[in-house]
């Protein structure tokens, strides 16, 4: 059943200024809400649903930390107004799982270590996910070229291929990335 109407979290909104009703289904929930016009589909996940695993990194669509699987895409949520976006099915970190099964690329960013810090690791994951789904990627610069949006300021770029390569069965493209679990 569909959930009810919500209102914004953060009501800094003058008097008089109209909202605009939108639907998304968000991890395969339908949701309704009310959204100013400059909402952005990042503030909208993180503010109004409390999903903060999208990160918000740059704001500007420079790093990617904002990734997110929209109608099938992945995209810089940043950059993407929610009135526009209105009735897609969107898939964040938070829903790649199935239940205490991770998803491939969830699992293999663990086996190889992937993540430093992890700010941009829900955004590289869901970018890896929907890139894998494309079915462009055959080698690891393939990765390098098609993740380039993708930035990891702690630079752990060579775990991430491995674990990319890995979860996509390209394992034979990778070098053993030290510690990975056999
Ligand atoms: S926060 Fe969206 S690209 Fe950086
Ligand atoms: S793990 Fe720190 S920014 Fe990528």
């Amino acid at each position: 059943m569909d959930t009810p109407i919500a209102e914004t979290a953060l009501d800094l909104v003058p008097p008089g200024v109209e909202r605009v009703p939108v639907t998304f289904e968000i991890n395969g929930k339908t949701q309704q809400f009310k959204v100013e016009a400059w909402t952005t589909l990042l503030d909208l996940l993180r503010e109004h649903c409390h999903l903060s695993g999208t990160k918000k990194g740059c704001d500007h669509g420079q790093c990617g930390a904002c990734t997110a699987i929209v109608n099938g895409q992945r995209i810089n949520t940043c950059l993407a107004l929610a009135a526009v976006r209105d009735g897609a099915a969107i898939t964040t970190i938070e829903g790649l799982a199935d239940g205490d099964t991770l998803h491939p690329v969830q699992q293999a960013f663990i086996d190889h270590d992937a993540f430093q810090c992890g700010y941009c690791t829900p955004g590289q994951i869901c970018s890896a996910v929907a890139m894998l789904d494309e079915g462009h990627v055959k080698t690891a610069d393939d990765i390098r070229e098609q993740m380039s949006g993708n930035l990891c300021r702690c630079g752990a770029y060579t775990n991430i291929v491995a674990a990319i390569l890995d979860a996509a069965d390209l394992s034979d493209q990778r070098s053993p990335t030290p510690g990975a679990r056999p």
